[in-house]
């Protein structure tokens, strides 16, 4: 095959160009060069048509971007918020959408009889979803940052942005009240209980059934006159904001173990529904500024439980003196904490102990504790009622139990928990519940 003959420039005629000038040399040779050549004109018009292109392709791309920017709206939900596990949720039920790639969040309950209940519920994948919303179509895009991590959980940090038209936007408010109501309704008739993780509160484990106030049974009068007064204060918050007081208050209940402390207050915000933040003060890595900002952030309609708040004070000074450094709250921390707490909203603190001894005056003052209740090993009006709980009706046998009772062991020094302990052991079988009363002689003791 002939090769192809390379372009030929006429020389001599660009150096015989019109009048011999400098630039009349330059433009016929670039007449001769450019123009009258098949392999440059060919090339500049590739150029054109390349630059052209371009051009057009930018133009596209910004008008698109003006008219998506025009026309569409953006939502974006960080993990970081709190509606953004509501609006997995409701998408995981939500009918009206076509997903391909989905992600399975167990929930995974151990009940108390060691029974195990679990459920599936397929939550929308990282990646893109379409959902059909009250006639509007929307993008549902979850992506999740390689690199950043939320250091509270220790799970990717996440961001779920949904795009609908323009006219379409107020749909957004609305779906998201449907996602909260959604959430919220799970958790009717139930208490969350809230633990700390890190600086925040966080939801620990499912929301539980509320507990009767009912069934917590405690000597006579008591459940009845802490009721009375705690709903007192809740009703009080205008007297309180007049007077300038802090609109809280604190409530100590102390005595034996097993006497039914934290089953009542757990009853309590049942019966008021609230639900409960817990606070381990005898946490090591709980610090006197994270205390502070805990007890300041609490999720509204909250009671704020610290339990055997000795123990954290025990355990430093132990601590201190083994091992020469201290760690965890410090008692002005907790003070300070306490008496920091002052939101608009009503502050409920309840304080359990089972050594009341050990407690500093300080904490005792009112204004941090106002109202200490003792809740003691069961009474024999408390032991009636939980005999007649279990065994309805069966008045003579609780007669006989009683009687047993005396006779067998000092009837001063059985908590309401050992009971509960032996009639759920003879659920049916109340006769081998009396046959059995000496193994009541327990470890626990009475204090005053
Ligand atoms: N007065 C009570 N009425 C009904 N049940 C009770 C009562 N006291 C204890 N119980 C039962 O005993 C168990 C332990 O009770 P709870 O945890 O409330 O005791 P506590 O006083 O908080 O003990 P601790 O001081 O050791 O924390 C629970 O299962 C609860 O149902
Ligand atoms: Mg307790």
């Amino acid at each position: 095959m002939a090769a192809p003959t390379p372009p030929s420039f006429d020389l001599e005629k660009i150096r015989n160009a019109s009048d011999g000038s400098v630039s009349g040399m330059a433009k016929t040779a670039f007449t001769e060069v450019v123009a009258n050549n098949p392999y440059f004109a060919a090339g500049g018009g590739l150029m054109v048509l390349g630059t052209a292109l371009a051009l057009a392709r930018t133009g596209v791309v910004r008008s698109s971007s003006f008219l998506y920017r025009q026309m569409l709206v953006d939502l974006e939900i960080p993990s970081k918020d709190k509606s953004y596990l509501w609006f997995l949720e409701w998408m995981s039920q939500y009918k009206n959408r076509s997903s391909r790639h989905l992600s399975v969040e167990t929930n995974f309950i151990q009940h108390d009889n060691g029974s195990i209940s679990t459920k599936f519920s397929l939550v929308p994948g990282p990646g893109s979803h379409l959902l059909r919303y009250k006639g509007a179509f929307m993008l549902v895009k979850r992506e999740r940052s390689g690199k950043m991590l939320d250091m509270t959980s220790g799970t990717p940090f996440e961001t779920v942005t949904l795009t609908t038209l323009y006219r379409d936007r107020h749909l957004f408010s609305q779906l998201l009240v449907e996602a909260k109501s959604l959430a919220l309704k799970a958790q009717q008739g139930k208490t969350v209980l809230y633990t700390s993780f890190g600086p925040e509160w966080r939801p620990f484990g499912q929301p539980r059934r509320k507990r009767m106030l009912g069934s917590v049974i405690l000597d006579d009068g008591i459940a009845e006159r802490i009721v009375t007064d705690v709903k007192d204060f809740l009703r009080s918050g205008d007297w309180y904001h007049n007077r300038g007081i802090p609109y809280r208050r604190g409530y100590l209940l102390y005595g034996p173990p097993g006497s039914g402390k934290t089953s009542f207050i757990q009853a309590l915000a049942g019966e008021l529904d609230y639900n409960i933040c817990i606070l381990n003060l005898s946490e090591n890595n709980l610090t006197d500024d994270r205390l502070n900002h805990l007890m300041n952030n609490i999720p509204t309609r909250s009671i704020l439980l610290l339990e055997d708040i000795d123990a954290a004070f025990n355990k430093r000074r132990q601590q201190t003196e083994d091992q020469g450094y201290t760690s965890g709250v410090t008692f002005s921390g907790l003070l300070n904490a306490l008496d920091g707490v002052a939101s608009a909203e009503e502050c409920l603190t309840f304080m359990t102990t089972n050594h009341p001894e050990r407690l500093d005056p300080a904490l005792l003052r009112p204004g941090r504790i106002d109202y200490k209740q003792l809740i003691s090993n069961a009474s024999e009006s408390q032991i009636e009622r939980m005999f007649l709980r279990f065994y309805e009706n069966e008045h003579e046998l609780c007669k006989q139990f009683l009687t047993e009772l005396r006779n067998q062991v000092d009837i001063n020094s059985v908590s309401t928990a050992q009971l509960q302990g032996l009639f759920v052991y003879n659920k049916r079988d109340p006769m081998n519940a009396i046959k059995t009363i000496s193994t009541l002689k327990g470890p626990s003791k009475n204090i005053v």
